[in-house]
């Protein structure tokens, strides 16, 4: 009851901190009296008044909805859901005297009768997945709602999205409200972002469960008591999806069908990307790409953090640092680099002097002293967000009091997307949403906030249920106005803040992190969860942004962030500089080796991110993911995989020069020696300051590209494959491109590159397929190395000779070939 009275409490007055559900003091939702079937779902009618809805939407994808002491509300939506309307699957419905059971071709739904309680079984082995363990909860009074799931003796939870803790989240207890919280560490919770969606894992076997509910919602994996797993909200519905498994990648392929899936990013989202709070005037941003140039080192985007707008005012240049920044963005442009600037949600509050006129063309260069074109218009048109009481809400951010628009509102959010024309005009490429929980100086508990209303569909809805939805809104505002103001083009923007969906809309980096070991051992779980919950496109300042980094940490950093999908360097305004030749060359030597394995990589990786796209699974991700039948997996979060095929045990402690590595089922090739281990076994790997761990998969085929500083700077050609057997001699791999630029991918414009390989008694043979799509790179040629290097006397393309040489170089040419290595 305790427990119960302080989570009303924090409700009430905001309190940060997760906390512990307690479920005495809860009313259960009442028997069931009566249903009524209809085309896809089952509505319960509950002796208390009650009403339940269970829905079928795939045969592995079922919605529980619950209005307690009342029917269910006509207005049904969330700004997660992406897909609301499914082809209603082939499911049955049976009853006896204690339940109904609703079945599809994967599950069954049990529904126990009296009381209340809902079971989910797995037609194909006949077990239990997921049951309640009393019937759902509520409170009348404040608002709150609850649920109860049996908790399994071997059971593991992962997910939850952005969470400051290790990947098994079993015993632990989180919170969602999205917080501004600068120089977090592991513990903090809540943080930046609500990703209310959770993977539970029995015995090899996983299902998820979606609490769509953008209320403060609590998580508690078995920290109150051994026997439940509970999630509840303060207020709003009572409303989840529960996923059939048992793969976790199926899940998570179902979990991007319904809230959405990622859009391409453009390819150059994949290059180095270069930050600093704040790099000015324009003179010294050009300095640092100079930097870059002259050292050789790889470098895609430069970042402009507050500093280059006028006085912080959003949609605005300081005249001064940036006098003619369509000029300063096409100087970088023409040496490869993208310019991306910070959008800060908090618009000064600033009334216009007294006659004073808003600029007829480009306002955004002009002085806005005496009058903000950006404020002026979004009071014309009433688009800032009011409290209850009809007053304007006043935060307080960096341009001072500052207003927020109202994003639930399509004018408003038609409007902020338009605005962005200050910046594509001047030659930006891609925008950056900070501090979107939102955050306010004057309140970081979000507590003054909970009497703001949004419009959001005619409800005028308070900030209890939709503070959260805030930086979601933002995004899809700004994404939808790129798209506008640069047709065909893939929209960039980077987040902070976010709900479930955001991956439609935005990338996101991990915020305020600490130059610290244990932010950096932190990241990898960070990533790992990130991934786990529908966002594939994930990365943190590399470096650290609060404190000092000195040189050994800023290497390490980098021996993760080559490989993370988001690789950006980036510091406080206070913290010494930590650009990658800061530390002078013997550090700087290795940070270039390892951007420039990464830009190497760059076939893999964006092979890869199309999965993510196409599939939902991330590109980050636990060895869990890619072993989910291996225990030996279910707590390794300090080894990450990209992708299925390479394995990275990075030095997370000072000092250290060599670490055990957990290699999973299978054969496994050392990346730097080629030596081949055997899978399923700990091996001690020496890993000096210039070396990170890194594996590759028996049984695939590494595409690699040129060597380059910037993407696009040099053709593919020659298209590199190495090859690593597995323990049956066999490997192979389906490439992915396109232009990695616009939409047309959408449209068929990709192509996709099948080589397999497989190692007889009379050779090797090597397969190349024809390729599938309407992509067509430019003329290019082919290698095709085994490895390790194997002895090779005689070269045969389609049955032709063709020398003897251990590398084959062959025309890419869109036929299919033979080659084999006798
Ligand atoms: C916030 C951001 C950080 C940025 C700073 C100034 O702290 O998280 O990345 O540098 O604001 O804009």
């Amino acid at each position: 009851m305790v427990k119960l009275l302080t989570s009303v409490f924090c409700a009430l007055l905001g309190c940060g901190g997760a906390a512990a559900i307690d479920l005495n003091g809860l009313r259960s939702i009442g028997p069931v009296a009566s249903f009524v079937k209809a085309d896809s779902s089952v509505t319960l009618s509950c002796a208390d008044g009650s009403q339940v809805r269970i829905t079928v939407l795939a045969p592995d994808l079922i919605r529980v909805r619950a209005a307690f002491l009342g029917k269910l509300p006509d207005r049904d939506h969330s700004w997660a859901i992406e897909k609301s309307s499914w082809d209603v699957p082939h499911w049955d419905l049976a009853e006896d005297s204690g339940a109904l059971r609703i079945s599809t071709a994967e599950l069954e739904v049990v529904v126990h009768r009296s009381p209340l309680q809902i079971e989910f079984r797995d037609v194909k082995t006949d077990q239990t997945i997921n049951a309640d363990q009393s019937p759902m909860r509520f409170d009348p009074q404040s608002g709150v709602v609850a649920a109860a799931k049996k908790l399994g003796f071997d059971e593991h939870f992962y997910g939850l999205g952005e969470k400051a803790t290790r990947l098994d989240k079993r015993r632990g207890e989180f919170t969602m409200w999205n917080s501004d919280t600068f120089g977090y560490q592991e513990g903090t919770d809540p943080v930046y972002q609500s990703i209310p969606f959770y993977i539970g894992w029995q015995h090899g076997a996983a299902y998820g469960v979606f609490f769509d509910n953008s209320y403060r919602t609590h998580f508690d994996f078995g920290a109150s008591s051994q026997e439940y797993a509970a999630f509840s909200a303060e207020g709003g519905e009572m409303n989840y999806y529960l996923f059939q498994g048992p793969s976790i990648k199926k899940i998570l392929a179902r979990y991007a069908d319904l809230t959405g899936h990622m859009p391409m990013p453009p390819m150059w989202a994949l290059g180095n990307q270069q930050s600093r709070y704040s790099y000015y005037p324009d003179s010294l941003a050009e300095e640092v790409v100079r930097k870059y140039r002259a050292d050789d080192l790889p470098l895609d985007v430069l970042h402009l953090d507050i500093h280059f707008m006028n006085a912080f005012r959003p949609f605005t240049w300081d005249p001064q640092r940036f006098p003619d920044p369509k000029a300063f963005t096409d100087r970088l442009r023409a040496q490869g680099v993208k310019v991306v600037t910070i959008v800060d949600p908090g618009i000064k509050l600033q009334p216009p002097a007294e006659g004073a006129r808003d600029a007829a063309s480009h306002p955004e260069l002009a002085p806005q002293d005496q009058s903000y074109y950006v404020y002026n218009q979004g009071k014309a048109q009433d688009f800032f967000l009011k409290r209850k009481d009809g007053g304007t809400y006043i935060a307080r951010v960096w341009p001072g009091e500052s207003v927020f628009v109202d994003f639930t509102l399509d004018r408003a959010a038609s409007w902020w997307g338009d605005l962005h024309r200050a910046y594509t005009d001047n030659g930006v490429a891609g925008i950056w949403n900070d501090m979107n929980e939102p955050s306010d100086f004057n309140d970081q508990t979000g507590k003054s906030q909970m009497d703001v209303v949004t419009y959001d569909g005619g409800t005028y809805s308070a900030y209890a249920g939709n503070r959260n939805v805030f930086a979601l809104n933002e995004a899809r505002a700004t994404y939808q106005g790129l798209q506008r103001l640069l047709p065909n083009q893939r929209p960039y923007v980077i987040t902070r803040a976010a709900y479930a969906g955001i991956q439609r809309y935005a990338t996101m980096w991990a915020g305020d992190n600490r130059s610290t070991w244990d932010a950096l051992a932190l990241s990898l779980p960070m990533f790992m969860t990130l991934g786990l919950s529908g966002e594939p496109f994930v990365g943190s300042d590399v470096g650290g942004f609060v404190g000092r980094a000195d040189a050994e940490l800023l290497v390490r950093w980098y021996q993760v962030g080559f490989l993370t999908p988001f690789c950006r360097n980036h510091a406080a305004m206070d913290s010494p500089d930590h650009e990658p030749w800061r530390y002078g060359k013997y550090y700087e030597d290795i940070i270039r080796k390892y951007l420039k394995l990464r830009y190497r990589l760059l076939p893999f990786l964006y092979t890869v991110l199309e999965e993510s796209h196409r599939t939902g699974v991330p590109m980050f991700r636990p060895l869990l993911l890619n072993y989910q039948e291996d225990e030996n997996t279910l707590g390794i979060d300090d080894e990450f995989m990209i992708g299925d095929d390479l394995l990275v045990a990075p030095i997370l402690k000072p000092n250290l020069t060599a670490r055990l590595v957990y290699l999973p089922p299978g054969v496994w090739f050392d990346y730097w020696t080629g030596a081949r281990h055997e899978g399923s076994r700990m091996v001690h790997v020496e890993a000096p300051l210039e070396t990170v761990p890194l594996f590759v998969r028996g049984g695939s085929i590494l595409p690699l590209g040129p060597e380059q500083n910037y993407v696009g700077e040099k053709p593919a050609d020659p298209l590199q494959f190495e090859i690593y057997p597995d323990a049956r001699g066999e490997a192979s791999t389906l490439l992915y491109e396109d232009d990695g630029l616009t939409e047309a991918y959408r449209h068929g414009s990709f192509r996709q590159t099948s080589v397999s390989y497989r190692h007889t008694p009379a050779g090797d043979r090597i397969d190349l397929r024809v390729p599938a799509g309407e992509f067509h790179p430019a003329p290019r040629d082919l290698l095709l190395t085994v490895r390790p290097a194997t002895t090779v006397r005689q070269v045969l393309i389609d049955g032709k000779s063709q020398g003897r040489a251990a590398t084959v170089r062959i025309k890419d040419d869109g036929q299919s070939h033979r080659i084999e290595l006798r």
